[in-house]
């Protein structure tokens, strides 16, 4: 059965075109970037050349990018490479950051650190005063998801940059889902870090990267032999570096067009279903998420009908469907075990089509009417 592919904030597929790129830093060019003989220099330049592709495409400077094993990793980096570096003690963030962030806190609580876990209103915005309340003479960083990945909410990351900046405290954004969605631009928005990861944009897995605005000290997590200006020890993934670089070259906003088109035919179709609702913000959204809940239904349910019919869907994060823990991020914007536990999250990407996405339409309806009449709770 041909699979539709809806789940792409949780991963997408590698670009060929990404593949291709790679390929030669396995065969070729395959040298450690350290060595000084030829293929280690060729290596070298791979990583060089990905790295200023990188920064620019977050009008960075090449030095203030740092390669990781990918979004958890960076966001461990920055928050903990801060607090082991500095006196001041206090983190802010949110209560609907990725468990990369929320985990991290948490450690760092057991640590010494005070934490404050911001609300956020019904569409899943953090307010700009809110972030200014909570900020004191301790308060080291402000920590924010850029663009959520459940809910697809988009941070107003502008107003927050700019209240960091007037109160002197540094300003991280957890950029893995809206990187290439959403313009990033360091000096314009105001930023100190972001993390950013290569899976979600059709490169390959295990690779992220860290901006980290020139001057600001942190410690690092890998202690190794003085890669990567010495804040990431270990010998760098050259072929995954390069993917990823390459994943960002081929980005195309006529892509990102099709995407909010293919989006917004999904909700407004879906939402003519009875006694349905969609979660999170109608602008200001991520311009590939979709999340909705569906009365009386469990969306585990729905999620195993729709893969039944080759449609792959999620609940929630899939980091936290393992868990099988009610979603984190639906609770803080006001839904109850209940209601969080009816919701689906449907991803899109270049590769969907209108076809796709008729598809999932014609089926969808029928599966939910099934459920309803097999529902005791009516
Ligand atoms: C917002 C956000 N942050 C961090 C991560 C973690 O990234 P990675 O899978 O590269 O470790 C993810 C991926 O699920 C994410 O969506």
């Amino acid at each position: 059965m041909k699979q539709i592919y809806l789940d792409n904030a949780s991963t997408t597929k590698v670009d060929t075109k990404v593949v291709e790129a790679m390929i030669p830093y396995f065969s070729e060019k395959y040298g450690n970037a350290s060595s000084q003989h030829l293929i280690g220099q060729e290596a070298k330049r791979g990583l060089e050349e990905s790295r200023h592709t990188i920064a620019k495409s977050i009008k960075a400077k090449d030095d203030e990018i740092i390669f990781t094993s990918g979004g958890t990793e960076s966001n461990n980096l920055v928050l903990k490479g801060l607090f082991f570096a500095n006196e001041k003690k206090h983190i802010i963030t949110t209560k609907i950051e990725h468990d990369s962030i929320l985990n991290t806190c948490k450690w760092l609580e057991k640590q010494g650190a005070k934490i404050t876990y911001l609300d956020v209103d019904k569409g899943g915005f953090v307010n700009p005063e809110d972030v200014e309340n909570a900020i004191g003479s301790e308060t080291l960083v402000v920590s924010i998801i850029h663009g959520n990945n459940e809910l697809g909410t988009i941070q107003n990351i502008e107003k927050i940059g700019e209240i960091c900046r007037a109160k002197e405290v540094y300003f991280h954004i957890d950029a893995c889902q809206s990187y290439t969605k959403v313009p990033i631009n360091v000096g314009k928005q105001d930023l100190d870090f972001v993390t950013l990861n290569s899976h979600k944009i059709h490169g390959p897995k295990g690779v992220g990267a860290l901006y980290i605005k020139k001057g600001i000290k942190i410690n690092p997590i890998l202690h190794g032999g003085g890669h990567e200006f010495s804040l990431r020890g270990g010998t760098e993934n050259i072929s995954g570096i390069v993917g990823f670089a390459k994943a960002v070259k081929i980005i195309k906003n006529s892509n990102l067009k099709k995407i909010n088109e293919l989006r917004d035919k999904l909700i407004n179709e879906i939402l003519k279903i009875p006694n349905t609702k969609l979660n999170g913000p109608k602008d200001n959204r991520l311009c590939n998420n979709i999340n909705i809940s569906f009365g009386n239904i469990e969306g585990e349910a729905i999620g195993g009908y729709l893969d039944a019919y080759g449609i792959c869907s999620s609940t929630g994060s899939a980091c936290s469907s393992h868990t099988m823990e009610t979603s984190h991020v639906l609770k803080a914007i006001g839904l109850s075990d209940l209601e969080a536990n009816t919701s689906i999250r449907l991803s899109l990407s270049k590769f969907n089509n209108e076809e796709e996405i008729d598809y999932v339409l014609k089926v969808l309806p029928k599966i939910v009417k099934k459920l309803r009449r097999m529902s005791p709770i009516k």
